[in-house]
């Protein structure tokens, strides 16, 4: 039966993905992509790269530092504002974020824009029981720093800290007017950047939902708001397209919702979330914000350079505004994943098959010998075919097996050289999500295999 734990056993069985540290008993919440998973993360990003990036006129890319100034997360807010409320249950010592106690019994509260005695006094107010104990004499909030601290160089103190970005978009703020002014970039434009981040998550969990290590994907499209255009709306439809088209994500299965106005962080004009039904229920995929021109102002402001923009033709200088499609790559496999894990009935007991878009599964095709004697001209038919496509070559078990082993990783096509291979010159390809199977010319293979991945 398809839910959470049937998906995440086939996904670590089949190799993608491993629990971290996990010869020293692991570490929480950390995962390892194994030979499949990393596959299928380069290949996804290769995808959001060329849609977002190399094949979009309006933008470029940035691969920006993790570590960076500390004035960086002074100016944009982050130490400060960056940080869960935490609460803890005098009766039973359980610890909870206090804004989710009260929004987990009133999901109609938004908790999140609350100051804490305003959220300590609602609590009480509102006899919002601990849910482990019962009991409603909890401590005073305190505040616990998301971003984790380290220190750079060798004396290990106050001036020595930096911290692990939480989020890539401000090392593209921060670079705004080096990459304006090499790339000489007219408004509107937008720079993307995929990397790493981190937030020490105090309820981190659903298998990859919610890291403390995970990878970004990040567009920051600059633009001048006069210009009478809804990027907005653009770029929520480019997100929506990708999603659908590129992706082949089914439009039942995830919903766009607008943040109601006391919900938006306090820079942002709107912002609408992507949301997946996810197995463990919904969750947030992917946010489109509209900053407005906060965060330069806020670069500007904090570190005296002028990082507005002026208009070649009108002359008119403008901070820039900005809409932010930002979406974390690994909670964009667990969407895929989900979409793609299928349990089938087939004719001798039932069949699971990944039916990932092919542009990402992680082989695009496996050559299978049908017998021993077969094996040396299968391998030189792999050796040929390796050049062009990712091909993996299994000559182990039973060919229904063999068939089952590709389904179970999502290999779109399966190459059988068989008795009668040397003498029609000809191989049997089967179909992962038909199962059907035709009889192609070797010498029209590539073309097959090229047309079939399109
Ligand atoms: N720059 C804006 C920003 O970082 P966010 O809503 O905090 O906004 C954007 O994060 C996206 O990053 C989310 O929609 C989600 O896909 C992903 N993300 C955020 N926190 C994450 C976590 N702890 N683990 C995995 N993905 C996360």
């Amino acid at each position: 039966m398809k839910n959470m734990e049937t998906l995440i056993n086939h996904i670590k069985t089949q190799g993608f993905i491993f629990q971290g540290s996990e010869i020293y008993g692991g570490l929480a919440n950390s995962w390892d992509y194994g030979p499949l998973g990393s596959e299928l993360k380069h290949k996804l990003k290769d995808l959001w790269w060329s849609y977002f990036i190399r094949n979009n006129h309006l933008n470029v890319g940035l691969d920006s530092s993790i570590l960076m100034n500390t004035q960086v997360w002074k100016n944009s807010g982050h130490l400060g504002n960056f940080n869960d409320p935490l609460i803890d249950c005098k009766k039973c010592n359980s610890r909870f974020r206090a804004d989710k106690l009260i929004e987990d019994k009133f999901p109609e509260i938004n908790a999140g824009n609350m100051s804490n005695p305003e959220i300590e006094d609602y609590i009480v107010k509102n006899k919002i029981l601990c849910p482990k104990c019962g009991g409603l004499d909890y401590t005073k909030i305190r505040n616990f720093e998301l971003m984790f601290k380290t220190s750079q160089g060798v004396i290990n103190d106050e001036n020595s800290i930096v911290y692990l970005r939480p989020e890539t978009a401000q090392g593209i703020f921060i670079n705004f007017k080096n990459v304006q002014r090499t790339t000489r970039k007219k408004l509107p434009f937008g720079i993307g950047q995929i990397g790493k981040s981190f937030r020490n998550e105090i309820t981190p969990g659903n298998f990859i939902f919610r890291t403390r290590e995970f990878e970004q994907m990040e567009l920051e499209f600059f633009f001048n708001p006069n210009d009478g255009i809804n990027w907005f709306e653009y770029w929520i439809n480019q997100v929506e397209k990708f999603l659908t088209e590129v992706l082949g994500i089914s439009k039942n299965n995830y919903f766009k919702r607008a943040h109601s106005k006391e919900e938006l962080a306090h820079y942002s004009d709107a912002t609408t979330d992507f949301e997946y039904n996810f197995l463990f229920g919904r969750g947030e995929l992917w946010g489109v914000a509209h900053r407005g021109n906060f965060d330069l102002s806020a670069h500007q402001k904090g570190s005296g350079e002028d990082l507005s923009y002026t208009d070649s033709i009108t002359n008119e200088k403008i901070v820039p505004h900005v809409i932010e499609p930002s979406v974390g790559l690994e909670r964009l496999i667990l969407a895929i994943l989900t979409e793609s894990y299928v349990e089938e009935e087939v004719e001798n007991g039932t069949r699971v098959v990944l039916k990932l878009p092919k542009k990402i599964a992680p082989y695009q095709v496996a050559v299978l010998p049908l017998q021993k004697q077969q094996n040396a001209a299968a391998k030189e038919l792999f050796n040929d075919l390796i050049k062009e496509f990712d091909v993996t070559y299994d000559e182990s078990g039973n060919i229904g097996k063999r068939y089952r082993r590709q389904d179970a990783i999502g290999t779109p096509i399966c190459i059988t050289y068989d008795f009668d291979s040397e003498n029609d010159e000809s191989v049997t390809v089967r179909n992962r999500d038909t199962m059907l199977q035709e009889r192609i010319l070797i010498s029209k293979l590539k073309d097959y295999i090229k047309n079939d991945l399109i």
